[in-house]
């Protein structure tokens, strides 16, 4: 009973798009219609610049770590703690308030694990900074990040392998426009002017 309660919290706090509130702040357009029309920190960057990406950013890692951590101090079993990041994750792609047109769960997923430790976090920030400075594609790097996130779960904390492997498919798929257009060479780079 607990558990459904926190995962219906997580999911609520997972649908607060932060890209479409911060854009609507800084009057900048909708990122659900512009640009790579995805309400993510990358979209965000492209219409609006740094501080507003960042915010977004850091308002999307939070959206995934807070019910994970509230859930770990209210003592649910590791399982369902597995449970809480994919219903952030999926608030965050299919927001209630949203019309259930939302963003690819990148940053909510990465904030979602982070409460499984340090180690796992910065394989994954390493992992995603490295594929960005070789290649200046945000979604390649978000694609091998997640795509290697079961795997160092797996050798870190391998309770957590199967929620973190739902995960990865669903991000995945949410990055099929993005798969689509890297591979015939029409993905946009970050600080290009191209959108
Ligand atoms: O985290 C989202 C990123 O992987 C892709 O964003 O706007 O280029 O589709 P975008």
């Amino acid at each position: 009973m607990l558990v459904s309660l926190i995962c219906v919290c997580a999911y609520i706090i997972g649908s607060i798009s932060s890209a479409v509130l911060v854009c609507r702040v800084f009057a900048l357009p909708d990122p659900r219609f512009s640009g790579s029309q995805n309400p993510g920190a990358t979209n965000v960057l492209r219409l609006g610049g740094k501080f507003p990406a960042i915010l977004v950013l850091i308002f999307d890692i939070l959206k995934g770590t807070i019910p994970v951590w509230g859930a770990y101090f209210l003592q649910i079993e590791p399982i369902w703690l597995g449970a809480v990041a994919v219903a952030a994750c999926l608030g965050h792609i299919y927001p209630v308030f949203f019309h259930f047109n939302g963003g690819k769960a990148v940053a909510t997923a990465f904030g979602a694990l982070l409460p499984i430790g340090l180690p796992l976090g910065g394989l994954l920030i390493s992992t995603w900074l490295l594929v960005l400075w070789l290649t200046r594609y945000s979604s390649l790097a978000a694609i091998t990040a997640v795509t290697l996130a079961p795997l160092y779960t797996w050798w870190i904390k391998p309770i957590y392998t199967l929620p973190v492997s739902f995960l990865t498919v669903l991000i995945i798929l949410r990055h099929r426009g993005n798969i689509k257009r890297l591979l015939t060479g029409k993905e946009p780079k970050v600080g290009s002017k191209k959108s």
